[in-house]
């Protein structure tokens, strides 16, 4: 008998959903490359696409976006209990508190209505994602405009009339690149708790409870601020010598479980942020970014470390309107439409109670002693 400490190396289903080639940095969902879906499609489209297994025709689409907008209204108690929350709360709390507090102790898996509550699920995450932004501003609480799609909805819901065609190009582009990634901690956490047939709103609240770790969701925030930090593209190299090479400590939005080379989602993020700056301060973050990712791949890349996708990805969060405390909660509201879509196939296609055993290593057989004796 051997453990596997961290799960590495073991597989825990089969999957339609997400393909991964760490080595070649090849990531398809359903069979589409990452980069045909984010160049071509909505948002909708791919939520379609995971959640019925092929890209929907026009009609489809329609009747599954009007799906979705139907959902964006939030019954009265999620929106009265975002607004009791602290404004200075964790975003991700938030959202734990708002997606538990829809959840049912009866609810019933069955294949026709499960695909269903997949759609009224992304469109009151929506609403609920949206109000934490709200809340944490100070503004009023509020319900998405279902005259809009998703991403232009969201973007309108949080920043107003602050939007325009690039943002929302861009924030359809981080929710697509976000979706899925095989079976990462929070998934693991979602199929655990499916495997118990407990119903989706509380697999979700045990996913962002595994999100919420700075191992897992808090990477782009710290990739960030390491720029922030670094401030200017002449500190770049004497930061890294003193930060990285002296002090060993790791290279934040650097390094991957599966990657060996370039995540192709960096790549995206990249290519999202060079198209959108416009700001001398936002330039000069992109400057240091692109410095120091020249830096840390002529370091690390012979030991398979490259830039991850939440190398670039805050920078892009950042340019469309949102502070760093957002970041890894935008990253939870694309991933919903990823843990649906692994918690619906597990359970629809595998069911069975994830119960693994633990190795015994505590004291042999001993006598019980009385307490008025120890
Ligand atoms: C993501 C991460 C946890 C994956 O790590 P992992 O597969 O468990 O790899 P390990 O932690 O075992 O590291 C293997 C080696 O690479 C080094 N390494 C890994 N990531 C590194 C980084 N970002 N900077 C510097 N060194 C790194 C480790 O120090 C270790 O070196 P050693 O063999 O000399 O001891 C890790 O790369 C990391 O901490 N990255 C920074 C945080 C981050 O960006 N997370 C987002 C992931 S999407």
């Amino acid at each position: 008998m051997a453990v596997s400490l961290g799960l590495e190396d073991v597989f825990i289903k089969y999957t339609g959903l997400t393909y991964i080639d760490g080595n070649a940095g090849i990531l398809r969902y359903r069979g589409y490359d990452v980069n045909d879906l984010v160049k071509n499609c909505s948002f909708e489209e791919v939520a379609y696409l995971m959640t019925y297994g092929e890209l929907p025709n026009k009609e489809q689409l329609s009747k599954f976006e009007d799906e979705l907008k139907s959902s964006y209204k939030l019954p009265d108690h999620v929106l009265s209990l975002i607004s009791e929350l602290p404004e200075e709360s964790d975003t991700l709390t938030m959202m734990e508190t708002a997606f538990a507090s829809l959840s049912s102790g009866d609810y019933k898996w069955d294949k026709d209505n499960d695909k269903k509550q997949v759609a009224k699920i992304l469109g009151e995450d929506l609403g609920i994602i949206s109000n934490i932004y709200r809340h944490k501003t100070g503004k009023k609480l509020q319900n998405p405009d279902p005259k809009y799609g998703y991403a232009e909805a969201f973007l309108r819901n949080c920043l107003g009339d602050n939007v325009n065609e690039k943002k929302i190009g861009a924030m359809n582009s981080a929710l697509i690149i976000y979706v899925d990634h095989e079976v990462p901690a929070s998934t693991t956490a979602a199929l655990v708790a499916s495997s118990t047939l407990s119903d989706m709103y509380s697999c979700i609240t045990a996913a962002i409870a595994a999100l919420k770790g700075p191992l897992h969701g808090g990477a782009a925030e710290a990739a960030y601020k390491q720029l922030l930090q670094i401030k200017t593209t002449d500190n770049v190299e004497p930061w890294f010598n003193k930060n990285i090479l002296e002090d060993k400590k790791r290279l934040m939005g650097f390094g991957h479980r599966v990657y060996r080379t370039y995540d192709p989602r960096m790549k995206i993020f990249k290519g999202i942020a060079k198209d959108m700056i416009t700001d001398n301060e936002q330039k000069k973050l992109l400057d240091i970014a692109e410095k120091l990712e020249d830096l840390g791949v002529k370091t690390f890349g012979s030991k398979g470390i490259y830039p991850n996708t939440d190398y670039y990805s805050g920078i892009v969060f950042n340019e469309i309107g949102f502070p760093i405390t957002m970041f890894t909660t935008l990253f939870g509201f694309s991933r919903v439409l990823g843990w649906l879509a692994h918690i619906t196939e597990y359970v629809e296609d595998e069911e069975r109670l994830i119960r693994p055993r633990a190795i015994y290593t505590g004291p042999e057989e001993r006598a019980f002693i009385k307490i008025d004796k120890r």
